[in-house]
């Protein structure tokens, strides 16, 4: 098999998202694989130069696992015609001016979600990009999560008949940062750098909503800063301005409502991170990062609401494991192959930076019903 080399720019690969779902989990697994095998005898061999702001962690990084290239110099990067992709794992507020730069140096751009910090800067990329005819793509993942590839089987061989309604429940307790390390970074509980968790979670709520049940037509949100303190990064107390937790509603396609609670300030009594319930005439069904539950019509019991007695029915038992029926690789790295092979070959690729834009656009107009005390509709975006 002849080797292709395709080489690519990873900004922001010291962060949590660039370095371990990018870099390791899915570009060097690729290389560790002998490359994306692209069907026509021919292997694409991602070669990833590292781009960042510290040359020191770079180095370092560059080192741990066997990399020659990395760089401070964003612009040179930009200029090398041998560098065909430019991807974006900074943070969000950093991000929308690097692929506008990129975008005008005739990369193809692969980026994580939001694209840029409102509706008009991320229709500006889309715009930005169609009319340098550069491939464009925005990162999905949940889209390949196991739990949801199978909730998106059940869906399509119609197993809820008529979908009525979809409840999310995601979150977890992110630690305040005194007595217990933050596992998040601190600069997303700061609105001042691009925080916030409706302006990082509706952009994935979109876009799972949209490709398995629907468009998203309306928004109303309640959004609140639980925790007002926190402690960063060096131990130093900060305001928390960004909001923590949001409430939202959502109208989709078709009549179906959608209530999505997100949050990094409760504790879980869940199954997984996140959990999506289902409910159709025919069924329903439970999907999380990993595993999907149904449970049929024919297979539904029938409780009988009596608080004076004890429960009788063991309920979660009569949900039915939706079987895995295949190999599920990391979402990452399947998403990062549709688009490699998008670049590659010019195959279809539908999770582009207009699909971005919806994801942005979702975001604002949450924070926006907040503000407003009221019920805001989607209108499809224009490019
Ligand atoms: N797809 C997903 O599931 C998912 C999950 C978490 C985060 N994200 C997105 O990924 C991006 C990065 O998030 P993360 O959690 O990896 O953040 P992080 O703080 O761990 O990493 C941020 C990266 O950006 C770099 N950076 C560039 N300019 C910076 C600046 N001015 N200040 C601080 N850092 C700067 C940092 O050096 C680091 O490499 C965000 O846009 C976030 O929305 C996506």
């Amino acid at each position: 098999m002849s080797v292709r080399t395709v080489r690519i720019a990873m900004n922001g690969v010291t962060g949590r998202m660039g370095y371990r779902q990018h870099l390791v989990r899915s570009l060097l697994a690729l290389r560790e694989q002998g490359g994306l095998d692209l069907g026509d005898g021919t292997s694409l061999m991602p070669e990833p130069v590292l781009v960042g702001r510290r040359e020191h962690a770079l180095e370092a990084l560059a080192r741990r696992h066997g990399l020659s290239e990395w760089t401070t110099d964003l612009d040179a990067v930009l200029a090398d015609p041998t560098v065909e992709i430019y991807f974006d794992a900074q943070v969000t507020s950093a991000r929308e001016e690097a692929l506008r730069r990129a975008i005008a140096a005739g990369k193809h751009v692969y980026t994580e979600k939001p694209t840029a910090t409102g509706l008009e800067g991320a229709l500006e990329l889309a715009r930005l990009a169609q009319r340098a005819g550069v491939r464009h793509g925005v990162v999905q993942d949940k889209l390949f999560l196991p739990g949801l590839l199978k909730l998106k089987r059940l869906v399509d061989g119609g197993f809820f008949g008529r979908i009525l309604s979809v409840r999310g429940e995601f979150g977890y307790w992110v630690f305040e940062g005194d007595w217990q390390e933050a596992q998040r970074p601190s600069w997303n509980y700061r609105a001042e750098d691009g925080g916030g968790i409706v302006m990082d979670m509706f952009p994935h709520w979109e876009y799972v909503l949209h490709n398995l049940f629907g468009r998203v037509t309306s928004v109303q949100a309640h959004v609140a800063t639980h925790i007002p303190r926190r402690w960063d990064e060096n131990g130093e107390p900060y305001a928390a301005t960004a909001d923590d937790a949001a409430y939202g509603i959502f109208e989709l396609e078709g009549g179906i409502v959608a209530q999505i609670n997100s949050s990094w300030a409760v504790r879980v009594h869940r199954d997984e991170l996140v959990e999506f319930q289902v409910d159709g005439t025919e069924g329903s069904a439970v999907a999380g990062l990993r595993r999907c539950r149904a449970q049929h019509r024919s297979a539904t019991p029938k409780p009988v609401w009596n608080p004076d007695l004890p429960a009788t029915e063991t309920f979660r038992d009569h949900w039915q494991e939706v079987p895995d029926n295949g190999e599920f690789d990391n979402g990452f790295k399947a998403q990062w192959e549709l688009f490699l092979r998008h670049v590659a070959l010019g195959s279809s690729y539908t999770w582009d930076l207009l699909a971005g834009a919806r994801g942005v656009q979702l975001a604002e107009l949450g924070l926006r019903s907040f503000a407003e005390g009221r019920r805001l509709t989607v209108p499809e975006p224009v490019l």
